[in-house]
C-alpha cells in the first residue's frame, strides 16, 4: 500500500487517456453545489492535457523519470520504488527502464492493477505448467519462469537472463524456491475442524464467512512444526515487555472510509481533519488557493489527503491516504480509500487493514443508485466496496450519508437510502446493531464534529453526530500475547529508519528495537534499527500498533509487500496449495477448474489458478450438496483448491483470521471471497 507523500503515486506518470474515466451519467451533478463539471468547466489548461494525452506534470515525469520493470507483471515502477506497486515482487536491479518509449502506460479503460498481475500470470501460465498435486511445484518456477514471467520487456531480456543467472542461487534463496528444502519442508496438513461448518450466520444469508468460529485470534496452530518451520504455537510463551500496555492511554483504532467513487470520502475527513485541528488554517488556505487556481475548487478539502498531483489533477483518490486524528475514545488511522473501480485492489490493501469502516453514500438524486444499482449485475462500488470490507474482516460500519445538503436535508432521502441499503448490508453479513446510520454534508460540515445547526436537519434528526459515532465502535482485541505478526504493506527508506524499512500493522505479538525478526518469504533475518509510529520515534510496538520499522543486516530484496516480519522460531507459512471456502458474488463468467484469477490475501497479490472445484456447499446449512461440480455461478458457496503461482505468507482462518481472509478476483471485478480453510501444502 503505497502512501502518499512518501513515493510519487505509482500511475502519476501514466493517464494520457484518462479522458473519458468519469462516466457523466453516472452523476446529477446539478445537484452538487459546486460541483465537478463547473470545476473542469471553469479550467481549461487540465481540460485541455486530459483530451490532449499527458497532463503538463504527466509530461514532465515522463521526460525526467527513471523507472524500473517488474519482472513478474512487467509494470514499470517509479524509480524509488523498492517492490513492485502492483504484484509486490522485490526489485531487481536488471529490471530497469531507461527508455520510457518502452513503457507500457497505465490508463483508467485499460488494464487494472488487476489485470497487470494477471497479464505475468497468464504468460507464466503457458511457459510453466504447474504440477497442483506435487508439492514442490515452486520449484519448477525457478530461473527459467522467472526469465519468462511477465514477458519481460525483450530489450532488458537478455540483461535480465545474464544478471539473473549470476545472481541465481542468492535469488532462490530469497524467494524460498530451493528444491531440497521445499521438499523437506512441505507436508500435508490434516482437514481441520472447520471443515463442515458453517460460516454464514442466521442474519448472513449470503456473505457472511465467519459463524462459529471462535474469536478473532490464534486458536491451535494446526500446522506440524519442522525444525526449519519453528516451533510449535503453544509453546510461545510472550516475555514481560511484551505485555506491558498502559490502560489510560488511548487506543489505536484503523478505519478505513469507503464509498462509491465521488461519494465525497475524502472530502469529509478532509473537513474533519480541519475542523479537529489536523489541518492549519495556514494549509488550508494554500489548498482552496491552488484547488481554485486548477479550476477544482470544490475539492480543497479533499486535497488534504489526495496528495498526488494526478489525483489532484483528476479529482480522484488513486492509492489510500493515511492520516491520524484522536476521538474521546481512540487514536484513528484514517484510512481514506479509492472509490474508483480500477483502483478496488489499493482499496482492498486499506480494508485490510481495518477494525472498522465508514461507507459513505452519495444522498444526491441519482448518485446514491449510481453507487449502489451500477452498470450490469454486480452494482456499483457501494455494494463492491461493503462486501469487500465485510469478507475482509470487518464487522462495524458507520454509514455516512454524505451531501444530505443537495437533497435539503431531506428526512424522506434519508429514510428511502436507509431502506434500500440496509436488507443489503445485512445480507453481507452486518447486524443490525452494528451498523449507524448519519446523516452529513461534508462541504457545509454539518453533523461531523459536533451536532448539526441546519434547522431543515434539526428538525428531523436528533442522533449523534459521525465523531460520536465513532466513538461507539467496540476496540479488536489485540493479540499481544501471540507471536510476531508485522503484515508489511509498504518497503522504502526514509533518512531516520535507514535505507531498509517496512511499515505495516503490527496483527499480534510486539516488537522493540534491538530484536531480531524473521523476514518471510526471503527467511531471512534482521536487526530492528528504529521505530516509528506517526512519524514520531518508539522505542516498542505492540498489536494493533501501526508501524515503520527500520530494518539492519538484510538488503531490500528480502523485502516484499505482503511479506510478514516474524518471531524467528515461529515463521508463518508460505503457502502453496490452499483449501478455500468461497462466496461466489454476482460473477457472470462461471469459475472453473483451471480458472485464472488475482488472489489477494491482506497486502499479497499473487496469480493463481483454480485446481479444483472440491464442493458445491449449501448456501445456509453449509453442508455438501454435490462433490466434484464442473463450474460456479453466481452467489454460490463452494470449497476449492487454488494454487497460488509465488506461494503467500496466510494462516489458516481458525488460527489466525486476518491472514485467513482471501478476496479472488478476476479481469478487473472481484469474483469470490472466501477463508482458507487449510493450508495443503507449504514451502
Ligand atoms: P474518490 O476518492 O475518487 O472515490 O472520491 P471521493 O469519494 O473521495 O469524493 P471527493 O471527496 O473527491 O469529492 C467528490 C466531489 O463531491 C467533489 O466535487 C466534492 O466537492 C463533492 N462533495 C463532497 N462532499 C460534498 C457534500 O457534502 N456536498 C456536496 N454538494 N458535494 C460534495
Ligand atoms: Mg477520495
Amino acid at each position: 500500500m503505497p502512501r502518499k507523500g512518501r513515493h510519487k503515486l505509482y500511475d502519476e506518470d501514466d493517464y494520457d487517456y484518462y479522458d473519458d474515466y468519469k462516466d457523466d451519467d453516472e452523476f446529477d451533478y446539478a445537484e452538487h453545489g459546486q460541483s465537478r463539471k463547473e470545476d473542469d468547466a471553469t479550467s481549461s489548461a487540465p481540460q485541455q492535457n486530459f483530451l490532449g494525452g499527458a497532463s503538463k506534470a504527466g509530461e514532465t515525469a515522463l521526460g525526467e523519470a527513471n523507472l524500473w520493470r517488474c519482472s513478474i507483471c512487467t509494470y514499470d515502477n517509479p524509480e524509488d520504488y523498492l517492490a513492485c506497486d502492483i504484484c509486490g515482487v522485490i526489485r531487481h536491479p536488471s529490471t530497469r527502464v531507461d527508455q520510457l518509449s518502452t513503457a507500457v502506460p497505465f490508463k483508467f479503460d485499460g488494464p487494472s492493477p488487476d489485470d497487470k498481475v494477471l497479464a505475468g500470470k497468464q504468460r507464466n501460465a503457458r511457459s510453466v505448467p504447474v504440477e497442483v498435486s506435487s508439492p514442490s511445484i515452486l520449484s519448477k518456477t525457478s530461473l527459467s519462469t522467472m526469465e519468462t514471467k511477465g514477458g519481460v520487456n525483450t530489450s532488458h531480456s537478455s540483461k535480465l537472463k545474464a544478471t539473473l543467472e549470476s545472481k541465481a542461487p542468492a535469488r532462490s534463496r530469497k524467494l524460498g524456491y530451493d528444491k531440497e528444502k521445499k521438499i523437506e519442508s512441505c507436508h500435508v496438513i490434516k482437514p481441520s475442524q472447520y471443515e463442515g461448518e458453517s460460516y454464514l450466520d442466521d442474519g448472513m444469508k449470503h456473505m457472511s464467512l465467519d459463524n462459529n468460529l471462535q474469536d478473532n485470534g490464534i486458536i491451535n496452530h494446526k500446522i506440524e512444526q519442522s525444525s526449519n518451520k519453528g516451533l510449535p504455537l503453544d509453546n510461545y510463551k510472550p516475555e514481560q515487555w511484551m505485555l506491558e500496555d498502559n490502560e489510560n492511554e488511548k487506543k489505536l483504532f484503523h478505519l478505513v472510509i469507503v464509498g462509491h467513487v465521488d461519494a465525497g470520502k475524502s472530502t469529509l475527513m478532509g473537513r474533519i481533519l480541519h475542523l479537529l485541528g489536523r489541518i492549519s488554517q495556514k494549509e488550508m488556505h494554500k489548498h482552496r488557493k491552488e484547488a481554485n487556481e486548477m479550476g477544482k475548487g470544490s475539492f480543497a478539502y479533499a486535497w488534504a489527503l489526495d496528495e498526488g498531483s494526478e489525483e489532484r489533477a483528476r479529482g480522484v483518490t488513486m492509492t489510500v491516504a493515511m492520516k491520524h486524528f484522536e476521538t474521546k475514545k481512540f487514536k484513528v488511522v484514517l484510512l481514506d480509500a479509492p472509490g474508483h473501480k480500477d483502483f478496488i485492489p489499493n482499496m482492498i490493501s486499506g480494508a485490510a487493514q481495518a477494525d472498522a469502516a465508514v461507507l459513505v453514500v452519495d444522498a444526491s438524486t441519482g448518485a446514491f443508485e449510481a453507487g449502489f444499482e451500477g452498470q450490469g449485475q454486480v452494482g456499483g462500488q457501494t455494494r463492491e466496496h461493503a462486501q469487500l470490507v465485510k469478507s475482509l474482516g470487518v464487522n462495524q460500519l458507520v454509514v455516512a450519508v454524505n451531501k444530505m445538503d443537495a437533497v435539503n436535508y431531506s428526512k424522506s432521502r434519508f429514510n428511502q437510502i436507509k431502506g434500500s441499503l440496509a436488507p443489503f448490508l445485512k445480507q453481507c453479513g452486518f447486524k443490525d446493531t452494528a451498523i449507524l446510520w448519519v446523516p452529513v454534508s461534508g462541504i457545509e460540515a454539518q453533523n461531523l464534529v459536533t451536532g448539526p445547526s441546519e434547522t431543515q436537519l434539526t428538525s428531523w434528526y436528533t442522533g449523534i453526530n459521525l465523531l460520536d459515532a465513532i466513538d461507539t465502535l467496540e476496540p479488536p482485541v489485540r493479540l499481544t500475547s501471540k507471536p510476531l505478526r508485522l503484515i508489511v504493506a509498504e518497503v522504502f527508506s526514509k533518512i531516520t529508519l535507514g535505507p531498509t524499512a517496512v511499515s505495516g500493522k503490527l496483527e499480534s505479538g510486539a516488537v522493540k528495537v534491538g530484536t531480531k525478526v524473521l523476514l518471510m518469504p526471503s527467511r531471512e533475518i534482521a536487526r530492528v534499527k528504529s521505530l516509528e509510529q506517526d512519524g514520531e520515534s518508539v522505542s516498542v510496538g505492540r498489536a494493533g500498533d501501526h508501524l515503520d520499522v527500520g530494518l539492519q543486516g538484510v538488503d531490500a530484496g528480502a523485502l516484499m509487500v505482503g511479506g510478514v516480519l516474524c518471531h524467528p522460531d515461529y515463521p508463518v507459512p508460505i503457502a502453496t496449495l490452499l483449501e478455500l471456502k468461497v462466496l461466489t458474488l454476482g460473477i457472470t463468467v462461471p469459475l472453473l477448474r483451471g480458472t485464472q484469477v488475482v488472489l489477494h490475501a491482506h497486502h499479497a497479490k499473487d496469480p493463481a489458478r483454480i485446481a479444483e472445484l472440491v464442493s458445491l456447499l449449501d448456501l445456509k446449512t453449509g453442508a455438501v450438496i454435490r462433490q466434484s461440480p464442473r463450474c460456479l455461478t453466481a452467489n454460490q458457496r463452494a470449497v476449492i483448491q487454488v494454487v497460488p503461482e509465488r506461494g503467500v505468507c496466510v494462516e489458516e482462518y481458525t488460527n489466525f483470521r486476518s491472514l485467513g481472509r482471501i478476496i479472488l478476483r478476476d479481469g478487473g471485478k472481484t469474483v469470490a471471497v472466501g477463508v482458507i480453510s487449510r493450508i495443503i501444502s507449504q514451502q
